[in-house]
This record gives structure tokens, sequence and C-alpha cells, in this order.
């Protein structure tokens, strides 16, 4: 697979492709200062959840290479003043939060302001590549459940350029594309800013997989019309019960899933599990600009003074989800149970 990394981080440098200049141009952006990542992040220069946590750990790594003082205290300090602020560039995908809290913890231990620049910078490493590790067991995983399928339907983009590599609901395609298994992918355009149509389209036809365009609201007619087979998408939070919180248009296909009685997989990393939060009622759902609305590629398209309701994600209920697969293995329901049972009720551990 030869698609260009969604992140680099050389000699200290860290860049991003810029996915907002995707699919007319293949484009990396420096990111110099703790505000370029930030902004990075919250205008979808980078996006995906794993992509997100880790341009927001090598971020803080390197503004933390920075700080002028042998006081661990005050390092501690600085450290969470930035943690907190690159933390509030985009509430709802969890592995942002997740990513800055562990590279917290990874110096409560350290005995000098030296030895903690140090393990920062080893922890952001540890986070990219434990990423790339998961989403290709992810993608082993999908292709056991997807084996007798042929047509399969995805929305936003979950994909390479979404994580370190492979991605998540796009790996299974990546690997199938590697062992000779052809897969007919139906895109959903993902409104507002096209995820869909601009990444992973561009994304899969990089990989040589047979990939069909579709507007959102063609979802339902496209399932009979062209007999799709099973639903993959990814995850942004995944509540303890397994409510989920990905792309706005998630729910509808989920929805479409059980109408047709085709099953529906949620793909994720066990970092984009919110084990604290009993079910999705109480995440966070982003609201984005109405721009991203009234207008397509900065052309006004609805009246001037347009009231626009944004909102980027939305909760599929885990009684719509046929199966989650993570890295660690593939959830069935009851997922109040068995999350646990894999996960731990930490990340980390297995209870
Ligand atoms: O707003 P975005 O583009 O960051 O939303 C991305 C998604 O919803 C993805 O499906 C999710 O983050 C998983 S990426 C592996």
């Amino acid at each position: 697979m030869s698609i260009p990394l969604s992140i680099k981080w050389n000699n200290n440098h860290l860049e991003i492709l810029n996915q907002q200049k995707l699919p007319l141009e293949v484009e990396y952006t420096a990111l110099e200062k703790l505000e370029d990542v930030y902004d990075a992040i919250i205008t979808l220069k980078v996006r995906g959840a794993p992509a997100i946590g880790i341009t927001a750990s090598y971020g803080l790594a390197a503004a933390a290479q920075c700080y002028e003082t042998n006081s661990l205290e005050t390092f501690h300090q600085l450290l969470s003043k930035d943690a907190q602020y690159l933390a509030e560039s985009r509430p709802t995908a969890v592995n942002l939060v997740w990513a800055l809290e562990r590279l917290r913890g990874s110096v409560l231990h350290a005995n000098t302001v030296q030895e903690a620049k140090e393990r920062l910078l080893e922890e952001a490493d540890n986070i990219y590549e434990e990423d790339e590790t998961s989403c290709r067991a992810i993608g082993e995983y999908a292709l056991t459940l997807l084996e007798d399928y042929t047509k399969v339907m995805t929305i936003c983009n979950a994909g390479t350029i979404a994580t370190a590599k492979y991605g998540t609901a796009l790996a299974p395609f990546h690997l199938g594309s590697e062992k000779g298994k052809g897969f007919q992918v139906f895109a959903c355009e993902t409104r507002p800013v096209f995820q869909g149509a601009r990444l992973t389209v561009w994304e899969l036809q990089q990989s040589g997989v047979d990939v069909t365009l579709i507007t959102d609201s063609m979802a339902a007619h496209t399932i009979g019309a062209k007999g799709i087979e099973a639903i993959i998408v990814g995850a942004d939070r995944i509540a303890a019960n397994g409510d989920t919180a990905n792309k706005i248009g998630t729910l509808n296909l989920a929805l479409l899933a059980a109408a047709y009685q085709i099953p529906f997989y949620v793909a994720a990393p066990s970092s984009t599990f919110d084990l604290a939060i009993e079910n999705g009622e109480t995440i966070q759902i982003e609201e984005r600009p109405p721009e991203e609305i009234t207008h397509i590629a900065g052309r006004q398209i609805a009246p001037d003074d347009t009231k626009v309701y944004n909102p980027a994600f939305d909760v599929t209920p885990a009684h719509l989800i046929t199966a989650i697969i993570t890295e660690k293995g593939i959830i069935y329901p009851e997922y109040n149970k068995n999350i646990v049972a894999l996960l731990g009720t930490n990340k980390g551990e297995e209870s």
C-alpha cells in the first residue's frame, strides 16, 4: 500500500498531509507551533479520530521541548496547560484526550525535565506505532467478517489518512487488495465537507479498490438497487454499552442496515472506547460553522442569513450494531459485558 502517510515526524519536525487540499493536491503542511496544531485539527487539515490523537501527541511533545525550566513542577504545569488547550480543539473523538492523557501520564515519574522531554517524544512514537499495528489487526479481523461479501458501503473516511496507517473501516479493503480479495465499495459522499468523496474515493483508488461514489441521500436506494451486503464505519467515541459516535449520517446507515437486514459493523481501536461513560447520551456532539453547509468549495449555495444546524457526528445506539471490530478481537452483543471482557475497564487491562 503506497498511500501518503497522514503524519510525518522527522528530526523533531511535525508535518501533516493537508487533507483540506485532497484530492487535488497532495501537500504536506509543517506544524511549527502549538497554535498550528490546534488550527490543523479544528480546520480538518488533519482529521479522523486516531490521526487527531497522534498529531496532538507530537504537537504536545514538540511544544514541551521548548519549555525553558529546570523545575519539574513548572514543567508539569506548562504541559497541563498546553494539553488542555489542544484538548479543546475538537470535542467528540476521544482519541484526542486519550492521547494527551497518555503523554501526561508518561512523565509522571520522570526525575528531570530532560528525561521528561525525552519520554514525551518516546510516548508519541509509541502511540503512532501502536495505531499502525492496531489498524492492521482491525483490518485482518474485519476481513474475516467480510469474507463472504463483496458489496460494502461506508461513510466518511476511516482510512489510512485518518490513522497512522491502513485505517479502521477501510483497512479490510486495503488488505483485501494486497491479498487478492476484490471488494466493491460504495462510498457515501459525506456532506457537509465531503470526506467520502474527496478522501475515501481518492484513498481507495490508490489501493486499486473498486469504489463507487454516491450522495448520502442515495444510500437507501443503493442498498436495494445494488445489493449492498454489509456496511462498515469507523468511530469517534464508543461508550461502555457500545453506543457509537461517528460522522453525521452513520445513524442513517445503521437504521437502513436494520431495515434491509444486512450487517452493520463498527471498526475502531481500543483508544476510541470511552469506558467512563455508560452510554452515548453524554457524548458531546461537535457543531461546526454554518458555512460548511451554506457554501460548497467556497461558493455560496444557500440564501444569505440561512439558519443552519450543523452537527458533525451522530450516535448510533448499540442495538443497531452487529459487531465492533477492534485490534484485540471482534466484540458482539451484549456489549455491556463483552466490551469490558475484551478491553478491561481502563482500555489497557483485560479483565
Ligand atoms: O470530522 P472527521 O472527518 O474527523 O470525522 C471522522 C470520522 O467520523 C471517522 O469515521 C472516525 O474519526 C474514525 S477515523 C479512523
